[in-house]
């Protein structure tokens, strides 16, 4: 998968190397309770996942976001088809670069990749209604609340080719 810089981060593929940070993550309960698994995941689960990531081919996938000055893993970014006909954007951080503008830089950076290089025409992401933090994240990186219902808010952002 195709790296891509941004102003603090490398977005590269996945490693077996990320699984200890990719566990943090996906293991802390004030993180995954807005994603689609809600609870912490077992570490076989998560050690799966990194197994399809990492055999993810093209221009999009599953990116680690990994600092440029300290080399840890920031969080994970995915700008990929999940269901929708359109590729879907989303995102964890970890706890400690939370509040720090990561978010935004990097999915701001993925936008404008799928939009200008790869000439996608849309991209979607959805969030849970109480989960502030992303759906200021989206936002600022842009894009624009098009639909919610009771629980979900969804996101585009759309460039005419
Ligand atoms: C959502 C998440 C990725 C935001 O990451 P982040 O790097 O802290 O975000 P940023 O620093 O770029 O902040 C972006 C905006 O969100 C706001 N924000 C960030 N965390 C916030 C919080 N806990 N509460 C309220 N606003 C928050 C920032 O103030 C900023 O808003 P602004 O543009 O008005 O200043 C991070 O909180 C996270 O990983 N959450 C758990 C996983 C998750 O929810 N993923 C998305 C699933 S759809």
């Amino acid at each position: 998968m195709r790296n891509i810089k941004t102003p603090r981060t490398r977005l590269r593929g996945l490693v077996t190397e990320d699984l200890t940070s990719l566990i943090e993550l996906m293991q802390d309960n004030d993180i995954v309770k807005h994603t689609g698994w809600r609870k912490p995941m077992a570490e076989d689960i998560i050690a799966e996942k990194l197994e399809a990531w990492k055999a993810l081919e093209g221009n999009l996938g599953v990116w680690g976001a990994e600092h440029l000055a300290d080399k840890e893993l920031v969080g994970w970014f995915m700008m990929r088809y999940v269901e929708d006909q359109a590729p879907e954007l989303g995102f964890m951080i970890r706890k400690k670069y939370w509040q720090q503008g990561f978010a935004s830089e990097i999915a701001g950076t993925l936008l404008d990749y799928g939009h200008h290089e790869l000439k996608l025409q849309k991209i979607l992401a959805q969030c849970d209604r109480t989960n502030i933090a992303s759906q200021k994240t989206l936002e600022r990186c842009g894009m624009s609340l098009v639909r919610e219902d009771d629980e979900t808010c969804f996101y585009e952002s759309c460039q005419n080719y």
